[in-house]
């Protein structure tokens, strides 16, 4: 038999995907569909929204969450194909071992590394800094130094508290177990669903379709050389905003800890995201017909569209609800990078010592320990918001392989059991594969190198570590 060159070497497809892996199965389709709807709705719709109307794409905004919507739809359809075949907690990361080989694999989990990582940071930023807010309207202001770490250029302080805080409850929280984890995140799904209702109801009352007009504002050329506006500017928006859908892929990542894994994935990951999109689009679409999108440029548009349309008590209960949203999207992104670095390091290809499971809560807890650090020590002293546009690039090129995995996967393995398989293949896999790849297109330059560094930085380490340690290298020493 011919035998893959050791870098490209794949993993053989475990096919029992129900087998006893030391995590707990407890979940269910439901807890799925919630904890995926947990990481999408966060500070893509509480605030960039409102940035990317007010300078990238005006009323078009809500073409720019169609489009971004459409490539997450195709990937989300890959992703629910390949979680109901292979599994694995490592997500993307377990199926490109599976499809493409060893080092793929790795370049993708380092990818997931970034783009959780810096999610996580980022959006423990914002959180701190809308609880700053809430507790200073009510005459409870922290003090500067507690809210800025000592690298930020604008204002220098100590450290972000109430981030460092967050991090840490979340952490100890993750590390009860996924079930307990599963229980609270649906609590607090419910209050930002509430709360994004009353946005709704309030809005329509408020609703001004003149506002809408013109649709598409005409392109404009800014000091910079840069175009906003304009069907670019839709495209733009679309490429900012596809933040906003980022979550979907971690529910892929309970593979391990779900009852029915082939029946349970597909649904958590189509249900999450089909139920996002539409709120998207609605919410988009009401937040510039009450206020002129010129308006939406703050760091809390959709509360601050309720002030300015003279509904006080809606803006006070909207700004609770993006707390909540926040801290979900930390919870379940943060539970997503355990399970994706248990998977890498179960594999070899980070220290093994990482790939224990507590035998109390069943839960990766030296995983969440190593994560918190980090994210803690990002989000309390570095200004990392400032690369939240890696979080993209790193999900895009990850989906990208995703949708390309299913092609791959269904010549290679064409009669595996599929739990789910993605409708009209190859066409809806390539098309995911085109429009990620177009979104990461219209990242800015700075991203890109940066994006670059962090492979070269992944590439390092797996030819000085990983590559030696690898399980599958080990078991099957090269020709
Ligand atoms: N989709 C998540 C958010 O918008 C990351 O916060």
């Amino acid at each position: 038999m011919r035998r893959s060159p050791p870098l490209f070497r794949t993993k053989p497809i475990e096919t029992n995907l129900s087998a006893d892996t030391g995590l707990h199965r407890s979940l269910t389709a439901f807890d799925l569909t919630v904890m995926g709807i947990g990481a999408i709705i966060g500070a893509g719709i509480f605030v960039l929204t409102g940035i990317s109307a007010a300078t990238e794409a005006g009323p078009a905004i809500v073409l720019s969450f169609v489009l971004s919507g459409s490539a997450c739809a195709f990937a989300a359809l890959s992703y629910a194909e390949l979680a109901s075949t292979v599994g694995g907690a490592g997500s993307a990361y377990g199926y490109g071992y599976a499809a493409l080989g060893e080092l793929p694999a790795w370049i993708i989990g380092w990818m997931l590394i970034l783009e959780y990582i810096v999610a996580i940071s980022t959006v423990a930023v914002g959180w701190s800094g809308y609880v700053h807010d809430g507790l200073a309207s009510v005459g409870l202001a922290i003090p500067p130094q507690l809210l800025h770490g000592p690298f930020d250029p604008q204002a220098p302080g100590l450290i972000d508290l109430p981030a460092t805080l967050i991090i840490v409850a979340l952490g100890l929280l993750l590390a009860n177990g996924a079930k307990v984890s599963a229980r609270f995140n649906a609590v607090v799904v419910t209050i930002k669903l509430i709360a994004i209702a009353i946005f709704i109801a309030v809005a329509l009352k408020h609703l001004n379709p003149a506002l809408w007009h013109p649709f598409i504002p005409p392109a404009q050329t800014a000091p910079a050389g840069t175009t906003h506006f304009g069907v670019i500017g839709i495209f733009q928006g679309a490429a900012l905003i596809f933040f906003a859908y980022i979550g979907f892929d971690a529910v892929s990542t309970a593979a391990e800890e779900t009852r029915k894994p082939q029946r349970d994935l597909p649904i958590g990951i189509i249900g999450s995201l089909a139920i996002c999109t539409i709120l998207y689009i609605v919410v988009s679409a009401l937040l510039t017909g009450i206020v002129p999108y010129q308006s939406l440029n703050v760091g809390s548009p959709v509360a601050k569209a309720l002030l300015d349309v003279g509904e006080n008590w809606a803006a006070g209960l909207i700004s609770i609800g993006a707390i909540a949203g926040l801290t979900t999207v930390m919870l379940v992104l943060y539970y997503a990078i355990t399970r994706i670095l248990f998977a890498i390091s179960r594999d070899g290809l980070l220290p093994r010592f990482l790939a224990v499971v507590n035998p109390r809560s069943k839960s990766p807890v030296r995983c969440i320990t190593l994560v918190g650090a980090t994210i803690l020590l990002l989000a309390g002293f570095v200004p990392i918001n400032r690369l939240a546009e890696l979080t993209n690039i790193g999900t895009l090129g990850a989906f990208v392989v995703v949708c390309a995995g299913v092609i791959v996967l269904r010549h290679r393995h064409p009669d595996l059991p599929r739990g789910f398989r993605t409708p009209w293949s190859p066409l809806i896999p390539a098309l995911g594969v085109l429009a990620c790849f177009g979104l990461m297109t219209q990242l800015q330059a700075m991203t890109w190198i940066a994006f670059a560094i962090w492979l070269a930085c992944g590439l390092t380490l797996y030819f000085g570590y990983a590559r030696w340690h690898s399980v599958l290298s080990a078991a099957e020493p090269s020709p």
